[in-house]
């Protein structure tokens, strides 16, 4: 079965054909995030703009790939929220033009599913395989599994039973994870988005000097939720008493990441634990950063909790989450019913 993924919620443009779920045909994912970096964040009407203006030439190419014409298409999925109103809608109407226009099902995709689903396609590490130099791509979540959803916009935990079986168990109070990152990355004069540019400036924390110290957020307590303006409001009053040298930033980036890290795998780990589950799955922009990547895969209970996270560049938005997540929760919608939705929560 061969599904079209489309996904237009932030700054990205992202149209893909994958194959029964697992298999990439093809994946084009252009960005804006150049036109936003002088702005220090996504301006929403800059990003929707964007979307107007690629979103034909992205699907073109995602086509154009794959030796597959309109009839070898099953399904249309797209992601219809949460998201950007402008950029959503872009994606949303296409996807809803192509569906009555090639006469084929309709199927509306919860971005931050969609990126929980990431996991699901071919090349996904599963860091209990990967020591032992197994073919990850052989593994598959196994359920119950505790789902962590760390994205720009999103810091939530999910209790996963079985496909399209929720739970929700917790989520930021104030700013989400990737949201901190960016706004510590702003504070400390570092280009937009924040996450890499931290993660690379954190590598150079030579570990000598220890001059500053940064909270540890909501890290205790019997829920699983998140705060991080705390810890971001902590860096922001440090710049403003200090003059900080490039050795105190690198300090600074180095023992933000490594708070906000050891937070999301602590809550994650109680969850894991509170609900014997037999999978940890992350998903979202933060994903990427190798040092969650570390710390979330040193957790295994006598080996039988397999960590999953989806390649580096599918934890970034992407239309091919967007085709896996419908494979795999196929809801179909008549097209005239479909609306973009940018509150749109589990
Ligand atoms: O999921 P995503 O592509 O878009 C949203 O749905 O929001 O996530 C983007 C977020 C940004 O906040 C970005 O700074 C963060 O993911 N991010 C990272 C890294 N790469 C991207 N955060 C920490 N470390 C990284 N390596
Ligand atoms: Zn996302």
């Amino acid at each position: 079965m061969n599904i079209l993924g489309i996904e237009t919620t932030c700054d990205e443009t992202g149209a893909a054909l994958v194959k029964d779920g697992r298999q990439i045909l093809s994946n084009i994912v252009a960005s804006s995030v150049n036109l936003h970096k002088k702005y220090g964040g996504v301006v929403p009407e800059v990003a929707a703009r964007e979307q107007v203006r690629v979103i034909v030439p992205v699907l073109k190419e995602a086509l154009a790939k794959v030796n597959l014409s309109a009839t070898q298409i099953d399904a249309i999925a797209c992601a219809y929220g949460p998201g950007l109103i402008g950029s959503l809608l872009i994606g949303v109407e296409t996807a809803k033009t192509l569906a009555l226009v090639w006469n084929k099902p309709l199927i509306p995709v919860n971005h931050l599913i969609g990126h929980v689903y990431a996991n699901w396609l071919e090349g996904t590490t599963d860091y209990r395989l990967q020591t032992t130099a197994v073919d990850s791509r052989q593994s598959t979540v196994d359920f119950p599994a505790v789902a962590l959803i760390v994205s720009g916009g999103h810091t939530d935990l999910i209790l996963m039973k079985n496909h399209g079986k929720f739970q929700f168990l917790g989520g930021t109070r104030d700013d989400a994870a990737g949201e901190a990152f960016d706004k510590v990355a702003r504070i400390l004069g570092l280009p937009y988005p924040g996450g890499p540019e931290i993660e690379k400036l954190a590598r150079n924390y030579n570990f000598k000097q220890n001059k500053f110290n940064l909270p540890l957020p909501m890290a205790w307590g019997d829920n699983f939720d998140f705060s991080f303006s705390g810890i971001k409001t902590a860096v922001f009053n440090l710049s403003k008493k200090f003059s900080l040298a490039n050795e105190d930033k690198a300090e600074i980036a180095y023992k933000f990441q490594d708070a906000v890290c050891r937070v999301l795998v602590k809550k994650t780990q109680k969850a894991a634990s509170k609900y014997k589950v037999l999978s940890i799955i992350v998903g979202g922009g933060v994903a990427a950063n190798s040092e969650l990547r570390r710390r979330m895969s040193n957790f295994r209970k006598n080996g039988e909790l397999n960590v999953f996270f989806p390649e580096k560049e599918l934890s970034i938005d992407n239309g091919v989450m967007i085709a896996t997540c419908a494979y795999y929760l196929p809801k179909k919608v008549p097209p005239f019913f479909l609306k973009a939705d940018p509150s749109l929560h589990f």
